[in-house]
């Protein structure tokens, strides 16, 4: 039984199926926002109350379309990462449902950048704190909680998704940086206090990976497509979404215990 944030789209989705193909039952958690009210967050236009935030997250219908696909499988839920009482009733529902939580991987994100961060206004490393960092504490506070309490603490596994962004400077993506360097912190933080329990706490950090995130990168730099990405990862490609969701899924496996606390380098050779 997992919990999966940042789940209607890109890293997160392919997680859910991922998952769902080793057998799991999932709660698939996504802010939505294209469905938070009037001009709030539309295609195009960012979510409204993320400043910083322009490109569009999610929809509502990607996250139910993931659900038809696993009918007996996914449970869909709206969630905002930085609404800890709405994490908290994310985890509660997994255990109501499906009487355990087993993982837990926290890949809800959002990316702003593309200026040197002495002209980075200060509203937007709030954004990337808020939902980057925040996010993931409150997913790690409100599910670690039930793995403890559950039948199976030793098979219980915390995965957050970090970046190649949180071991390196990347130009013009200060915030971000400081943002994922502190989700490795937070990792390593939860590994320790994790220590004797059985549950665990790993990080992975993809390279760079053909999501929406990525087309909002390259329009960061000006860039008109993705594909340049490629060159910055000794594979010579780009990472494909299914690809990091195997690396995912092997980390909340039992034998993924063994890398806590630890940094899960999924980068194809990034280069920076
Ligand atoms: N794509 C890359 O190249 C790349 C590289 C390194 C790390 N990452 C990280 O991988 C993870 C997945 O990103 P992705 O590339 O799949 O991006 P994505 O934008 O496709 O997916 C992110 C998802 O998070 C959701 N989300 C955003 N804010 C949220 C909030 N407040 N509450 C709940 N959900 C929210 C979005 O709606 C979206 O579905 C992120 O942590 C990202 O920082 C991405």
């Amino acid at each position: 039984m997992a919990l999966v944030t940042g789940a209607a789209r890109g890293m997160g989705a392919a997680t859910v199926r991922e998952l769902c193909r080793r057998g799991y039952r999932v709660v698939a958690a996504d802010l939505c926002a294209g469905d938070l009210g009037a001009g709030e967050a539309r295609a195009g236009e960012g979510a409204a109350d993320l400043p910083g935030v322009d490109y569009p997250l999610a929809s509502r219908e990607q996250l139910a379309a993931l659900r038809d696909e696993h009918p007996d499988q996914v449970h869909t839920m709206v969630v905002d990462v930085r609404d800890r009482a709405a994490l908290d009733a994310a985890a509660a529902t997994a255990v109501e449902r499906f009487g355990r939580l087993d993982a837990a991987v926290a890949a809800a994100a959002v990316i702003i950048g593309g200026r040197p961060l002495w002209e980075t206004p200060v509203e937007h490393v709030h954004t990337l704190w808020d939902v980057d960092v925040l996010g993931v504490w409150n997913t790690a506070a409100a599910s670690v909680p039930h793995m403890l309490r559950g039948p199976d603490p030793g098979g219980c596994r915390f995965v957050a998704v970090a970046s190649a962004a949180g071991s390196r400077g990347l130009f013009n993506l200060a915030g971000y940086g400081v943002a994922k360097h502190a989700v490795i912190g937070l990792v390593r933080g939860l590994a320790a206090d994790l220590t004797g329990t059985g549950v665990t706490a790993v990080a992975v950090s993809p390279g760079s990976t053909r999501t929406p995130m990525l087309t909002a990168t390259a329009a960061l730099y000006g860039l008109d497509d993705v594909e340049s990405f490629a060159a910055s990862q000794l594979t010579g490609r780009l990472i494909e979404p299914e690809e990091i969701a195997q690396t995912i899924a092997f980390c909340c496996s039992p034998a993924g215990g063994v890398l806590t606390g630890s940094v899960v380098s999924a980068e194809g050779g990034f280069r920076g």
